[in-house]
């Protein structure tokens, strides 16, 4: 198909129309051929009597997704980006310098370069469909807006709400679009092709427009004031210091060129300014590592979870079994996607805390506006319960969310599986248990399967489909599919002890305990990790949300069944005989308040765990180093030798996903080929003749150093 199809010229009425609709792609996006035959519409509509120009999409769900990220990612020096950078200026400025007035009728996500087309328009209207969004997602990619979006957006917003997209990536939907003067008006999805005309007509006699941002009210015209401005941009720089912790250098930068550009009459100056900035943030390796992470989430998307053509069966009707922290919120997130309900457990009060678990989560979005009354009605209304099979001979999928016993979950998956109808599946969500052992008590062992979701439920993106030895394809499949509609993550992990992320994290966990024992206080450790590697929580700030007694516990099962690379740290054994539970007691490595909001840590645990009071003897890199390199040794056998994955982006995914791994650093096994295998081998070696057996690297991760080899 030509590109000329794609994106066609028509002529209504003395009305130009460029239509755009990307022949045999879901989505519309800027890539270079497109930018090509745009140039060629923007030329021959520079010498023609057209009245307006319109700029509309066909597809029916996108406006235009953004530039073609492939392209991207083959970019490589900064000569590289100024090349196809300029161009695009020169394509924009063209276009916004026709004589004619220009309309965007905007309908469908319109991101990124879509956005930074749209505000070469002289005019912009918008559906009110919910699937209309406006906005620049540049900095998640490690990028900011180049297509001249730094400069334009706020002309036309004005510098308070144009900072709040840029340099958060956000979009805005149509209602905030002509709140804040991005789009002129809002049209009914219905009314679309009669009220454009309307408009267009509106246009036709008022000519190319003139207006230039005016703050309307009080606060907004203060803050476009010279001090104001000086007010906005200290306040957006806090501001993304704190999110950013400074590892991103996309939206400082961003808010750079904002600051440089605001109100600058030379726009070819300007978008200089813009360009450089822009070449600086994107030949670096976080923006390498985002895109690669934006692909690996893509790649899922077109994943079925197993290898060959097999179908996921249909799932409509869910149960779980369990009411409790795990099964009120996987009923929450399921009910919330639009599947049916059932929760079964033994006792009426866990059933009313689960109920509470999703409503309390919903009556948020609603004092939020994000959910109207009505909605709120309706996802409540999913959710059933009782303490009886009562409806489970119509379940597609039972989630078994109970007591983490073996005894106990063998019993009721026998008994579950008499209500169910026989080719219907029980996923289990054990955090610890074996799989394997657990299909045993199901009459049909390949329709039992792993589906491992993380808490808070709403909140964590990943869940491990385990798939045991006897699990089908279609079940696994079909668990996958599941996840997927239920706006999670997938990544299939084997069998084995701690899946994937727990077995990663639980030697993370342990070395902290040992730095801890090694005279390291607990707040040192955990800052270095959250503001010197960024994770989003250090390991006693992570031990405290899990659970003291889970994690001791845990521990305990795995230098069972891990070998000498677990030893238990003396701190473990006396925490298990203290009270100390972490967050869910308010008593852990830190202290809570009355709400649970965690307020320092609790001196007095160096005391209680028989310690002296910490005097810090090991360094940054120490600290850092022991706790990861632990994680890419356990990984290294995770996937090289016993193949729980795939693949190393299975680990990077899940990890990312499942842990908050510092998401520009690209995940676990890029960061560890960006160190190189020999370096981490030595650095363990010498860790492990300092501090013990468990640090010594493993064969896996020893073999590619002596080999030169890389996970990737
Ligand atoms: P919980 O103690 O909050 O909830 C368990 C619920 O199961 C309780 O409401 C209990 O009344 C109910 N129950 C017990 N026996 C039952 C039976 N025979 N039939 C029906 N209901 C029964 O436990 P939580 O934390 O929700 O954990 C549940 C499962 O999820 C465990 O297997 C755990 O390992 C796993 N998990 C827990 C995570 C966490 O952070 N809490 C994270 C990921 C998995």
């Amino acid at each position: 198909m030509s590109i000329q199809e794609s994106i066609q010229l028509r002529e209504e009425n003395g009305v130009a129309f460029v239509e755009f609709d990307l022949i045999g792609e879901k989505v519309n996006k800027l890539s270079s051929p497109v930018m090509m035959r745009f140039k060629e519409i923007v030329e021959e509509l520079k010498t023609s009597n057209y009245k307006a120009v319109v700029l509309i999409s066909k597809k029916p769900k996108i406006f235009i997704a953004g530039a073609d990220i492939e392209e991207i990612k083959k970019l490589k020096t900064k000569e590289d980006f100024e090349v196809v950078v300029n161009q695009a200026h020169k394509i924009f400025n063209d276009f916004e310098d026709l004589p004619m007035p220009t309309i965007a009728v905007v309908h469908g996500a319109c991101m990124g370069g879509g956005c930074e087309l749209i505000l070469t328009c002289d005019y912009r209207v918008c559906s009110d469909a919910p699937e209309t969004k406006i906005g620049l997602p540049e900095v998640q990619l490690g990028i900011l807006p180049g297509f001249g979006g730094c400069v334009r957006l706020p002309r036309v917003v004005g510098l308070q709400a144009s900072l709040d997209i840029i340099l958060a990536g956000k979009s805005v939907d149509s209602r905030k679009a002509k709140k804040i003067g991005l789009v002129d008006e809002v049209i009914p999805k219905e009314l679309l092709e009669v009220r454009m005309g309307d408009f267009v007509q509106s246009v036709i006699g008022k000519g190319k427009r003139k207006k230039k941002f005016k703050a309307g009210g009080l606060v907004p015209s203060l803050l476009e004031s010279a001090l104001g401005r000086g007010m906005v941009f200290s306040q957006a720089k806090k501001m993304v210091l704190k999110n950013s912790k400074g590892f991103y250098p996309a939206p400082l930068e961003a808010l750079n060129i904002v600051k440089k550009t605001y109100g600058m009459g030379n726009r070819e100056k300007a978008l200089a300014i813009e360009l450089q900035g822009f070449t600086k943030v994107a030949v670096t390796d976080i923006s390498k590592n985002l895109i690669n992470l934006f692909f690996m989430m893509e790649s899922i998307k077109k994943q079925t979870g197993v290898k060959g053509d097999v179908r996921p069966k249909k799932v409509s009707k869910i149960a779980v079994l369990g009411a409790g922290t795990m099964g009120g919120g996987i009923a929450q997130v399921a009910a919330d996607k639009g599947f049916y309900v059932r929760m079964k457990d033994i006792n009426n009060d866990s059933l009313s805390l689960g109920y509470k678990q999703a409503a309390s989560i919903w009556a948020k979005k609603m004092k939020r506006k994000r959910l109207t009354k009505h909605d709120y009605d309706e996802k409540m209304s999913r959710i059933t319960g009782g303490l009886d099979y009562a409806g489970f001979k119509n379940v597609d999928v039972a989630i078994e969310a109970i007591v983490e016993d073996m005894k106990v979950k063998k019993m009721v998956i026998a008994e579950t599986a008499k209500h169910m109808p026989a080719d219907s599946i029980i996923a289990t969500n054990t955090s610890s248990l074996s799989v394997t052992e657990m299909a045993e008590a199901h009459p049909h062992p390949e329709n039992f399967v792993g589906m491992h979701f993380f808490n808070p439920v709403d909140k964590m993106p990943l869940v491990e489909v385990i798939r045991g030895p006897k699990t089908s394809d279609e079940a696994t499949a079909t668990i996958f599919d599941l996840s997927k509609k239920m706006g999670k993550t997938p990544v299939v992990v084997k069998d084995g002890p701690g899946f994937l992320v727990n077995r990663l994290l639980m030697p993370y966990m342990i070395e902290a305990m040992f730095l801890l024992q090694d005279g390291m206080a607990i707040e040192k450790v955990d800052r270095w990790y959250t503001h010197k590697f960024g994770m989003p929580m250090g390991p006693f700030r992570l031990m405290d949300e899990v659970g003291l007694d889970v994690c001791v516990k845990v521990v305990k099962i795995f230098s069972e069944s891990l070998g000498e690379r677990i030893q238990v740290p003396e701190v473990a054994y006396t925490l298990a005989k203290s009270d100390r539970l972490g967050k869910k007691n308010s008593k852990g490595f830190y202290s809570y308040d009355s709400n649970g909001k965690e307020t320092g840590v609790d001196q007095s645990i160096y005391k209680a765990l028989g310690l002296k009071e910490p005097i810090n003897p090991l360094t940054e890199k120490e600290c850092l180093e022991r706790g990861v390199f632990v994680m890419i040794n356990e990984a290294a056998l995770a996937l090289i030798e016993d193949k729980i994955v795939e693949t190393p982006q299975d680990v990077d995914l899940a990890m990312i996903m499942g842990t908050g791994f510092p998401p520009f650093r690209g995940g676990l096994l890029r960061y560890a080929d960006s160190i190189g295998a020999k370096t981490i081998v030595e650095e363990l070696e010498m860790y492990a003749t300092k501090s013990g057996a468990r640090l010594k690297p493993s064969a896996p991760l020893a073999q590619m150093a002596s080999s030169n080899r890389t996970f990737y």
